[in-house]
């Protein structure tokens, strides 16, 4: 295989922080089996808009198609609007490339606290397809009468009988392969039309996968099972914005923000796929080394089983295990002292 070629994205924040050690300790896992990524670092973030007046260059969306994945660590700053950053990197990048699968696992490792009393390790395993190009993050709609006593704001859901399909069929395949559960967050009770048709399709669906249990739930009786009974979750799938909330909880719930990795996936392998953590850039912490660098390094465990490096992936995952299980080594976010580098150090040398 040629050596496939990712680019970086660091970002902002603890962004380029956690990426430079989930890069370290990838090319460790790989170094092992004799392979090797080549990794081309783009400054692009909020620094470089601040510089340049564009958070991508002109010609940026036909740089990133030139690589086999993307792996980026996230953006946004105080000083700088979402407009900029989310609107003008993230939000686009997920919809031109028709990253439409958002793979979020939520698992609890040994080792880790949950802030939920008596979980054991391993109860809690679940995987959220959160759908990534329409929903309710469909970017139409728009302000009149702005500042006026009269103003108005819309912005308009969008949910195509596609959308829903493709979503839907990924997390069902996913849940053949687990323990054959799909859980569809809706609030159907509320939103008739655009999670009417959710409802719909997701029942369609559910025919094509009669060895799967299909189960509907409101987002908000959702909300409160995902700590009442979080081991109930096998396969969750749900739109953008149900999806992005629902996420933090399942970080949480399994311990921390800074263990949350996921993949934004074309499954069709138009584009490059894009692999980022949950978390944000995390301004209250940037710049103090202290982050941690996990939820980027098992995103970048997805880039590699997603490139096809079964072993190095597997290794990777079993080194994280291994230090989390130890607790020798822990930033703050799991309740100990430890660095961002010491963290990757420490799933270095395990491996
Ligand atoms: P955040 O995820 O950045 O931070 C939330 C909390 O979690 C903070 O207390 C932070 O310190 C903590 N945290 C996050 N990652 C951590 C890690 N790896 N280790 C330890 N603690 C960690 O969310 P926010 O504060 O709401 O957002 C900050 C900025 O990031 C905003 O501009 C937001 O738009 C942006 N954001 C970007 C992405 C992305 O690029 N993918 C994702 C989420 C938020
Ligand atoms: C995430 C983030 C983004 C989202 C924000 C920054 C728009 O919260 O990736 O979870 O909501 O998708
Ligand atoms: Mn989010």
């Amino acid at each position: 295989m040629a050596t496939p070629r990712i680019a970086v994205i660091g970002g902002d924040g603890i962004g380029p922080e956690v990426i430079e050690q989930a890069i370290r300790v990838v090319d460790r896992a790989l170094q092992k089996e004799g392979a090797a990524l080549e990794w081309n670092r783009l400054p692009w973030g909020s620094a470089y808009y601040k510089e340049t007046g564009r958070i991508v260059p002109e010609d940026g969306w036909d740089t990133l198609r030139q690589h086999d994945a993307i792996l980026m660590g996230a953006v946004g700053r105080p000083d700088v609007p979402d407009t900029v950053t989310v609107h003008g990197l993230l939000l686009p990048l997920r919809r031109r490339f028709d990253l439409y699968v958002n793979l979020r696992p939520a698992y609890l490792f040994d080792g880790v606290q949950s802030p939920l009393r008596d979980k054991a390790p391993g109860s809690i395993d679940m995987l959220v397809y959160r759908e990534n190009t329409e929903g309710e993050y469909a970017p139409l709609g728009g302000r009149l009468y702005m500042g006026t006593p009269n103003e108005i704001a819309t912005q308009t859901s969008v949910f195509t009988r596609r959308g829903c399909q493709r979503i839907m069929r990924a997390a069902f395949v996913a849940a053949r392969a687990r323990r054959k559960k799909v859980t569809s967050i809706t609030k159907s009770n509320a939103q008739q039309h655009t999670l009417g048709l959710w409802d719909e399709v997701f029942m369609e669906t559910a025919r094509e996968f009669p060895d799967v249990e299909a189960k509907p739930l409101l987002v908000d009786a959702a909300a409160m099972d995902f700590v009442r009974k979080p081991e109930s979750f096998d396969v969750v799938v749900a739109s953008n914005l149900f999806g992005d909330i629902l996420t933090d909880l399942s970080a949480i719930v399994t311990g921390s923000v800074g263990l949350a990795a996921s993949a934004n996936i074309n499954p069709e392998r138009a584009y490059p796929s894009m692999f980022e953590p949950v978390h944000g850039s995390a301004p209250d912490i940037a710049g103090q080394g202290i982050a941690n660098p996990l939820a980027a390094t098992l995103s970048a465990k997805l880039m590699l089983d997603h490139l096809g490096f079964d072993q190095a992936a597997a290794a990777l995952q079993k080194a994280v295990g291994k230090v989390l299980k130890e607790g020798q080594t822990r930033t703050p976010d799991l309740g100990g002292r430890s660095s961002t580098l010491q963290m990757a150090t420490a799933v270095a040398a395990a491996l």
